[in-house]
Protein backbone atom coordinates (compact mmCIF):
# COMPACT_ATOMS: atom_id res chain seq x y z
CA UNK A 1 0.00 0.00 0.00
CA UNK A 2 1.43 3.90 -0.87
CA UNK A 3 2.15 5.92 1.97
CA UNK A 4 -0.71 8.31 0.49
CA UNK A 5 -3.26 5.03 0.48
CA UNK A 6 -1.83 4.50 4.41
CA UNK A 7 -2.72 7.94 5.24
CA UNK A 8 -6.28 8.31 3.48
CA UNK A 9 -7.45 5.31 5.04
CA UNK A 10 -6.34 6.23 8.57
CA UNK A 11 -8.50 9.66 7.55
CA UNK A 12 -11.34 7.67 6.97
CA UNK A 13 -11.55 5.49 9.73
CA UNK A 14 -11.11 8.52 12.48
CA UNK A 15 -13.74 10.76 10.50
CA UNK A 16 -15.97 7.21 11.09
CA UNK A 17 -15.67 7.15 14.92
CA UNK A 18 -15.87 10.81 15.27
CA UNK A 19 -19.34 11.42 17.01
CA UNK A 20 -21.39 14.54 17.43
CA UNK A 21 -19.82 15.54 21.23
CA UNK A 22 -16.48 14.98 19.89
CA UNK A 23 -17.25 17.78 16.70
CA UNK A 24 -19.12 19.99 19.40
CA UNK A 25 -18.11 19.96 22.89
CA UNK A 26 -21.18 21.30 23.68
CA UNK A 27 -23.08 18.23 23.33
CA UNK A 28 -23.00 15.53 25.77
CA UNK A 29 -25.17 12.18 24.91
CA UNK A 30 -28.11 11.78 26.61
CA UNK A 31 -30.15 8.94 24.25
CA UNK A 32 -28.11 7.19 21.98
CA UNK A 33 -30.32 6.00 18.56
CA UNK A 34 -30.31 2.22 20.07
CA UNK A 35 -32.03 3.70 22.90
CA UNK A 36 -34.62 5.39 20.83
CA UNK A 37 -34.54 2.97 18.31
CA UNK A 38 -35.80 -0.03 20.89
CA UNK A 39 -38.26 2.32 22.49
CA UNK A 40 -39.55 3.37 18.72
CA UNK A 41 -40.10 -0.03 18.48
CA UNK A 42 -42.20 -0.68 21.91
CA UNK A 43 -44.10 2.40 21.17
CA UNK A 44 -45.35 1.01 18.09
CA UNK A 45 -46.31 -1.87 19.33
CA UNK A 46 -48.75 -0.24 21.85
CA UNK A 47 -50.11 1.49 19.27
CA UNK A 48 -51.00 -0.91 17.23
CA UNK A 49 -52.72 -3.09 20.03
CA UNK A 50 -54.73 0.62 21.13
CA UNK A 51 -55.98 1.49 17.49
CA UNK A 52 -56.61 -1.45 16.02
CA UNK A 53 -59.84 -1.32 13.76
CA UNK A 54 -59.58 2.36 14.15
CA UNK A 55 -58.99 5.18 11.75
CA UNK A 56 -55.36 6.47 13.23
CA UNK A 57 -54.45 9.92 12.47
CA UNK A 58 -51.44 10.89 13.80
CA UNK A 59 -50.96 15.31 13.84
CA UNK A 60 -47.17 15.78 13.69
CA UNK A 61 -45.92 18.80 15.26
CA UNK A 62 -43.17 20.13 13.05
CA UNK A 63 -40.51 20.41 13.34
CA UNK A 64 -39.40 19.14 16.47
CA UNK A 65 -41.68 15.80 15.61
CA UNK A 66 -40.61 14.96 12.31
CA UNK A 67 -37.72 11.86 13.49
CA UNK A 68 -40.20 10.13 16.26
CA UNK A 69 -43.00 10.25 13.20
CA UNK A 70 -40.36 9.44 10.50
CA UNK A 71 -39.10 6.12 12.51
CA UNK A 72 -42.57 5.42 14.33
CA UNK A 73 -44.77 5.30 10.95
CA UNK A 74 -42.33 2.72 9.75
CA UNK A 75 -42.59 0.42 12.55
CA UNK A 76 -46.18 1.00 12.56
CA UNK A 77 -48.44 -2.24 11.10
CA UNK A 78 -51.50 0.19 10.56
CA UNK A 79 -53.63 1.81 8.01
CA UNK A 80 -52.76 5.90 9.21
CA UNK A 81 -52.87 8.88 8.26
CA UNK A 82 -50.08 11.68 8.77
CA UNK A 83 -51.50 15.75 9.20
CA UNK A 84 -49.29 18.14 10.27
CA UNK A 85 -49.31 21.06 12.09
CA UNK A 86 -46.38 23.78 12.88
CA UNK A 87 -46.38 25.04 17.04
CA UNK A 88 -43.46 27.54 17.60
CA UNK A 89 -43.11 28.69 21.30
CA UNK A 90 -39.39 29.77 20.85
CA UNK A 91 -38.38 33.05 19.10
CA UNK A 92 -35.05 33.36 17.32
CA UNK A 93 -33.24 33.68 20.09
CA UNK A 94 -33.36 30.14 20.41
CA UNK A 95 -34.05 28.74 24.24
CA UNK A 96 -36.22 32.51 25.19
CA UNK A 97 -39.71 31.58 25.20
CA UNK A 98 -41.73 33.78 22.57
CA UNK A 99 -46.05 33.78 21.84
CA UNK A 100 -46.90 29.82 21.25
CA UNK A 101 -48.36 30.05 17.90
CA UNK A 102 -50.41 27.09 16.08
CA UNK A 103 -50.45 27.03 12.32
CA UNK A 104 -51.65 25.15 9.95
CA UNK A 105 -55.10 23.40 12.05
CA UNK A 106 -57.64 24.67 9.62
CA UNK A 107 -56.13 22.25 7.24
CA UNK A 108 -56.53 19.42 9.12
CA UNK A 109 -59.55 16.59 8.50
CA UNK A 110 -59.53 14.67 11.99
CA UNK A 111 -63.70 14.61 12.31
CA UNK A 112 -64.79 11.77 13.71
CA UNK A 113 -61.28 9.86 13.26
CA UNK A 114 -58.82 8.52 16.10
CA UNK A 115 -56.15 11.04 16.58
CA UNK A 116 -53.13 10.86 17.88
CA UNK A 117 -50.81 14.11 18.55
CA UNK A 118 -46.87 13.55 18.43
CA UNK A 119 -44.38 15.75 19.33
CA UNK A 120 -40.95 15.91 20.50
CA UNK A 121 -40.99 17.18 24.30
CA UNK A 122 -43.42 18.30 26.85
CA UNK A 123 -41.99 20.92 28.63
CA UNK A 124 -44.43 23.08 30.38
CA UNK A 125 -47.03 21.63 28.80
CA UNK A 126 -48.32 24.62 26.87
CA UNK A 127 -48.02 23.57 23.46
CA UNK A 128 -49.52 20.68 24.39
CA UNK A 129 -52.29 21.65 26.16
CA UNK A 130 -53.11 24.49 23.41
CA UNK A 131 -53.07 22.13 20.66
CA UNK A 132 -55.23 19.43 22.25
CA UNK A 133 -57.99 22.26 23.19
CA UNK A 134 -57.88 23.44 19.00
CA UNK A 135 -58.00 19.80 17.74
CA UNK A 136 -60.98 19.06 20.11
CA UNK A 137 -62.87 21.79 18.77
CA UNK A 138 -62.91 19.79 15.59
CA UNK A 139 -64.73 17.32 16.48
CA UNK A 140 -62.30 14.11 16.90
CA UNK A 141 -63.79 10.65 17.72
CA UNK A 142 -60.61 10.01 20.11
CA UNK A 143 -57.82 12.50 20.99
CA UNK A 144 -54.15 10.96 22.50
CA UNK A 145 -50.78 12.44 23.04
CA UNK A 146 -47.32 11.19 22.70
CA UNK A 147 -43.90 12.71 23.06
CA UNK A 148 -40.38 11.21 22.80
CA UNK A 149 -39.42 13.33 26.11
CA UNK A 150 -40.87 14.38 29.30
CA UNK A 151 -39.35 17.32 30.97
CA UNK A 152 -39.28 16.47 34.63
CA UNK A 153 -39.17 18.92 37.57
CA UNK A 154 -40.46 21.72 34.90
CA UNK A 155 -43.36 23.58 36.49
CA UNK A 156 -46.18 22.19 34.44
CA UNK A 157 -49.38 24.07 32.94
CA UNK A 158 -51.22 20.41 33.91
CA UNK A 159 -50.79 17.64 35.84
CA UNK A 160 -51.93 15.07 33.15
CA UNK A 161 -49.16 13.45 31.22
CA UNK A 162 -48.79 12.42 27.65
CA UNK A 163 -50.44 9.21 27.01
CA UNK A 164 -47.75 8.08 25.21
CA UNK A 165 -43.88 8.99 26.94
CA UNK A 166 -40.89 7.41 25.72
CA UNK A 167 -38.07 8.84 28.02
CA UNK A 168 -38.79 11.07 31.09
CA UNK A 169 -35.39 13.27 31.43
CA UNK A 170 -34.40 16.09 33.80
CA UNK A 171 -34.90 19.84 33.37
CA UNK A 172 -31.53 19.87 30.62
CA UNK A 173 -31.83 21.87 27.36
CA UNK A 174 -31.39 18.87 24.50
CA UNK A 175 -31.00 18.72 20.99
CA UNK A 176 -31.03 16.11 18.06
CA UNK A 177 -33.25 13.66 16.73
CA UNK A 178 -35.81 16.39 15.63
CA UNK A 179 -35.06 18.79 18.20
CA UNK A 180 -33.10 21.77 17.82
CA UNK A 181 -31.49 25.23 18.69
CA UNK A 182 -32.03 28.08 16.84
CA UNK A 183 -32.69 25.28 13.84
CA UNK A 184 -29.54 23.03 14.60
CA UNK A 185 -28.51 19.85 15.52
CA UNK A 186 -32.22 18.14 14.64
CA UNK A 187 -30.51 15.64 12.13
CA UNK A 188 -28.57 14.50 15.21
CA UNK A 189 -29.04 10.70 15.12
CA UNK A 190 -29.02 10.36 19.29
CA UNK A 191 -30.50 13.35 21.92
CA UNK A 192 -27.57 15.55 23.50
CA UNK A 193 -27.96 17.54 26.38
CA UNK A 194 -26.51 21.88 25.20
CA UNK A 195 -24.51 22.48 27.44
CA UNK A 196 -23.87 26.48 26.79
CA UNK A 197 -26.36 27.62 24.56
P1 LIG B 1 -43.88 23.53 26.26
O1 LIG B 1 -44.96 24.27 25.52
O2 LIG B 1 -43.33 24.35 27.40
O3 LIG B 1 -44.29 22.17 26.72
O4 LIG B 1 -42.68 23.40 25.27
C1 LIG B 1 -42.73 22.46 24.28
C2 LIG B 1 -42.01 22.91 23.05
O5 LIG B 1 -40.85 23.69 23.35
C3 LIG B 1 -41.53 21.67 22.33
O6 LIG B 1 -42.45 21.30 21.31
C4 LIG B 1 -40.19 22.10 21.77
O7 LIG B 1 -40.37 22.58 20.46
C5 LIG B 1 -39.72 23.21 22.65
N1 LIG B 1 -38.71 22.75 23.65
C6 LIG B 1 -38.89 22.61 24.98
N2 LIG B 1 -37.77 22.17 25.58
C7 LIG B 1 -36.86 22.02 24.58
C8 LIG B 1 -35.50 21.55 24.57
O8 LIG B 1 -34.89 21.17 25.58
N3 LIG B 1 -34.89 21.54 23.35
C9 LIG B 1 -35.51 21.92 22.20
N4 LIG B 1 -36.78 22.33 22.17
C10 LIG B 1 -37.46 22.39 23.36
MG1 LIG C 1 -42.08 21.96 19.26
Amino acid sequence: MSTRLVILTICLLRAATLTAETMDANLKSLLSREEIAEKVKGLSQQIERDYQGKDLVIVMVLKGALCLVADLIRELNLPLDVQTVQCSSYGAGGTKRGALTVLGAERLKIHNRDVLIVDDIFDSGQTMVTLENVLREMGPRSLKTCVLLYKQDVPKVTDVRPDYVLFDIPDLFVVGYGLDFKERYRGLPGVYVLESP
